[in-house]
């Protein structure tokens, strides 16, 4: 039994909402840059740094508390990830922590291999595949985007694999226009090649129910600041293969999984506040494990914010001068909605929505391949609204209306 999704409860687990911009109340149509940050994130941050905070391996209260917020939020993360909690491993960001994997995983390519990335993906899912590539001497295979269907070239991401591939790197959803790609369908073939996948879930975290092994990722990561937490990057990767890795690592350091990925010293609080993050999104779903509360919560998610997002795609489209890169319907998508308004700069747009309270940005937002694609790439980029489980129905509405003014007035 799924419970209505009451979105009023929500916006209460989040002190931001109350912020004003010139006397009006702020809508964040922000996410997919990072999210706001959910009241037990915030607590759990402070909490543990009024506790009195420590490094790990000490015989004292402080020590002591920190590995077990370390040990509970590798349970949490498992359970959000769909993963055990030793193939769990913290770091800096989504960013950092492939540039890390990359480097460890690229040991074993030499001339002969491949690898394939694709030209939908954020370039944090593509350029530490690159460098890596060319250090070892591998070749790089792209994926084509259609520029009509924003979606990945099906046939062309079957004729780039082959037995010489060893790594397909996708993301999960697109953070610029939203398309969720079938990674299940593109990992099937990849590990019948022999290939590891990399996942990116990076966008789509907030918005879907993650599945680790359903969708057959070998390494998948995400950062905890897209959903509502702090600025924490978190990654799963499949036991054997974690094991295997040889990972840059300081030699006194642990040497097993998944410690031996986390270099230096971590983020404690930012950790102890992905713990409290992922209780809020456990807090809004139901069942008797924590994996089947988030599940349920991630479910009723979506629901709610898909059923914003085609009312906010529906009204774009009947804006005269607005063009909006979606996706066809059928096809899934985030509530990551992306459009650019005829002979305005899209950062002007930006600042003008600004005046009506909307904090949205404009740009390509490293999602550089696919801009350059269609050609939006030196003209700002794309306008992107992006929802969170604390909008509303009314805000979509109001933004709707302003825009309409924005491009009357023009
Ligand atoms: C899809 C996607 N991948 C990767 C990243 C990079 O994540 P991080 O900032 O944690 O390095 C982002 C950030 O916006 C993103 O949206």
């Amino acid at each position: 039994m799924q419970r209505t999704f009451d979105v009023q409860a929500v916006r209460e687990q989040f002190p931001a909402l109350s912020r004003t911009h010139k006397g009006r109340g702020v809508i964040y149509f922000d996410g997919p840059g990072g999210s706001q940050v959910a009241r037990q994130a915030i607590d759990a941050i402070t909490g543990y740094m009024e506790r009195g905070g420590a490094n790990l391996h000490g015989v004292f209260p402080t020590s002591t508390e920190t590995e077990e917020i370390l040990s509970d939020t590798r349970r949490a993360a498992a359970d959000f990830l769909g993963a055990a909690p030793d193939e769990i491993a913290f770091g800096a960001n989504m960013t950092t922590l492939t540039f890390e994997i990359s480097r460890a995983l690229a040991r074993g390519w030499d001339e002969d291999s491949e690898i394939v990335v694709t030209e939908l993906d954020h370039r944090a899912n593509v350029d530490p595949w690159l460098i890596a590539a060319r250090e070892q001497g591998a070749r790089v295979r792209w994926v084509r985007v259609d520029p009509e269907t924003l979606a990945l070239d099906g046939e062309d991401l079957e004729q780039n694999i082959n037995e010489r591939t060893k790594l397909v790197a996708i993301g999960l959803a697109s953070n610029a226009v939203g398309t969720i790609n079938d990674v299940a369908a593109v990992a099937e073939r990849a590990h019948s090649a022999g290939a590891l996948v990399a996942v990116d879930a990076v966008h789509a975290a907030p918005h879907i129910p993650l599945d680790r092994d359903a969708i057959g990722a070998d390494v998948i990561t995400c950062s905890a600041y897209k959903f509502f937490g702090p600025h924490v990057g978190v990654t799963a990767i499949r036991r054997d293969l974690f094991e295997t890795m040889d990972v840059y690592r300081l030699d006194p350091a642990p040497d097993h999984i998944p410690d031996k990925l986390e270099t230096g010293t971590q983020n404690h609080e930012g950790i102890a506040g992905v713990k409290g993050a992922l209780d809020f999104i456990s807090s809004l779903g139901e069942g008797t494990s924590q994996r089947e509360k988030l599940t349920s919560a991630m479910n009723a998610t979506e629901e709610h914010e898909a059923a914003l997002a085609e009312t906010f795609r529906t009204a774009l489209r009947n804006i005269p001068g607005v063009k909006l890169y979606a996706a066809p319907d059928g096809v899934r998508k985030t509530p990551t909605i992306a459009f650019t308004v005829q002979g305005q700069p899209p950062d002007e747009v930006c600042a003008r929505m600004l005046e009506h309270g909307f904090f949205i940005a404009a740009g390509d937002f490293y999602a550089s391949t696919l801009a350059e694609k269609l050609g939006i790439g030196d003209s700002g980029g794309f306008i992107r609204a992006g929802l969170a489980p604390y909008n509303t129905e009314e805000e979509v509405e109001r933004f709707i209306e302003s825009l309409e003014e924005i491009v009357r007035e023009t």
